[in-house]
Parts: structure tokens; C-alpha cells; sequence
């Protein structure tokens, strides 16, 4: 009488295949796939750099505005495009990108980053300068 829990075993292993499919695409809708982001308030259509390379590398823009700043002085940016842009996180970044929570906080949580630069440089108060 050992055929009978094989049995089971084979008829569940059998229905878990042809659920799992389903269950996965039902976890892959609700639970991943990038977050809607915000468009910015004022309508303006370019980032300081693509928005590609934004999406990879602003980190990189912003340690070398930060260096740029404090380090040599300079204040002014100015973009493979050839706009110049004030290199300040508030002023600028923020300026544009002011809906800061569904953008890049929605954006950082959805990836678990959280960067502390906001316990120095103030928002919602723009241009204000990190004391
Ligand atoms: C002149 C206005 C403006 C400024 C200044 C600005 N941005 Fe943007 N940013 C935009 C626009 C417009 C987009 C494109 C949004 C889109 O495609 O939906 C964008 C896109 C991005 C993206 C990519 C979003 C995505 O969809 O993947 C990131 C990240 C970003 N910006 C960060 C920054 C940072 C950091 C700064 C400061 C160094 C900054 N932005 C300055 C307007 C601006
Ligand atoms: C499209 C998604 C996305 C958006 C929008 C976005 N970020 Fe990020 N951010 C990331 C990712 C992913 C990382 C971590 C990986 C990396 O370093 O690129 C990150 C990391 C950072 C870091 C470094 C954090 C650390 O602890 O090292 C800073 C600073 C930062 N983002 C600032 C911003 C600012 C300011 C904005 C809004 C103007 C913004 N980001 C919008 C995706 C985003
Ligand atoms: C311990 C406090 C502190 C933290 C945390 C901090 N900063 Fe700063 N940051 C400063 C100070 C102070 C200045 C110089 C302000 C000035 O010259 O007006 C500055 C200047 C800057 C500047 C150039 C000027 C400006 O107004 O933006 C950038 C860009 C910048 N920081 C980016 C960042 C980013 C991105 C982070 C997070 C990864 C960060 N900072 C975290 C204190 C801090």
C-alpha cells in the first residue's frame, strides 16, 4: 500500500506545473516592474544630460558637481548639449524634479537605495544650501 502517496506526490507535483506559470505572471505584474515617475512640474522635456544616461549615471553628475563645488569652486555646468546649468542637488535638481517623493524617492524605494543628502541639504526649500 506504498503507491498511494506516490500518487499524491506525482498528482501534485503535476498541478504545481501547470500553476506556477500563473502564479508567476500574477507576482510579476503586481509586484515588480519600475515604478511610474512623475514627469516634471514646469513641462520641461530635457534632463541636464539624456535621460538614459540620467537614469544610470546621476549619481556620477552629482559627485562631480558636488566636487566641482566645494572642492574647486567652479559653479557652473555645462551639459554635452551645451546649456549651462547652476551645479546645485536643490536649486537645480530639485528645482526641476520638484516633486521629489514621486520621483526620486519613488524611484529609490523601489530599488532600496535611500541617499542621506537630505540630512544636510534642506527640501522642500529650494536653493537651500546645505549648512
Ligand atoms: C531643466 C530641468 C531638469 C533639471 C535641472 C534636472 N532634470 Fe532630471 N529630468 C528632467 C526631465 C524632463 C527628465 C525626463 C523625464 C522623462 O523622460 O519622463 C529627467 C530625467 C531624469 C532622470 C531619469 C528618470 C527616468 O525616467 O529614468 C533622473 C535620474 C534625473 N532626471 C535626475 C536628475 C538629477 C540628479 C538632476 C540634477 C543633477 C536633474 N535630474 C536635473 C528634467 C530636469
Ligand atoms: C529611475 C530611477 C531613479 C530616479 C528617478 C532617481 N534615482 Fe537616484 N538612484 C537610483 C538608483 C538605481 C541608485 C543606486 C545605484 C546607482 O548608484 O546608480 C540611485 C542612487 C542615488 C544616489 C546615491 C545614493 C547612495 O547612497 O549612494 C543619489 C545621491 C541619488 N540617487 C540622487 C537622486 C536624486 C536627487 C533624484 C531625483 C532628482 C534621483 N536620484 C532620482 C535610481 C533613481
Ligand atoms: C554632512 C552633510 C552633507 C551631506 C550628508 C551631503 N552634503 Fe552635499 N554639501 C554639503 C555642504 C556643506 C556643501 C557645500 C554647500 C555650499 O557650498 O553652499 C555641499 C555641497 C554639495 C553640492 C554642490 C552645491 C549644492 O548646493 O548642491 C552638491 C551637488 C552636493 N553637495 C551633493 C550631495 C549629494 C548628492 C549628497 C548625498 C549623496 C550630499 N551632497 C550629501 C554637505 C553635505
Amino acid at each position: 500500500m506504498y503507491s498511494k502517496p506516490l500518487v499524491l506526490i506525482i498528482i501534485m507535483v503535476v498541478l504545481a506545473g501547470l500553476v506556477a506559470p500563473f502564479i508567476y505572471a500574477r507576482i510579476g505584474k503586481g509586484a515588480s516592474g519600475p515604478p511610474t515617475l512623475a514627469a516634471p512640474p514646469g513641462g520641461e522635456k530635457e534632463c541636464v544630460e539624456p535621460t538614459a544616461y540620467m537614469r544610470r549615471h546621476h549619481v556620477d553628475v552629482l559627485m562631480k558637481w558636488r566636487d566641482a563645488v566645494v572642492r574647486e569652486g567652479r559653479l557652473t555646468y555645462v551639459a554635452s548639449n551645451g546649456r549651462q546649468y547652476v551645479m546645485s542637488l536643490t536649486t537645480t535638481c530639485i528645482g526641476c524634479h520638484s516633486n521629489k517623493a514621486d520621483f526620486c524617492d519613488r524611484c529609490h524605494d523601489y530599488v532600496r537605495v535611500q541617499p542621506r543628502c537630505w540630512e544636510c541639504h534642506t527640501f522642500p526649500e529650494k536653493g537651500g544650501a546645505a549648512r
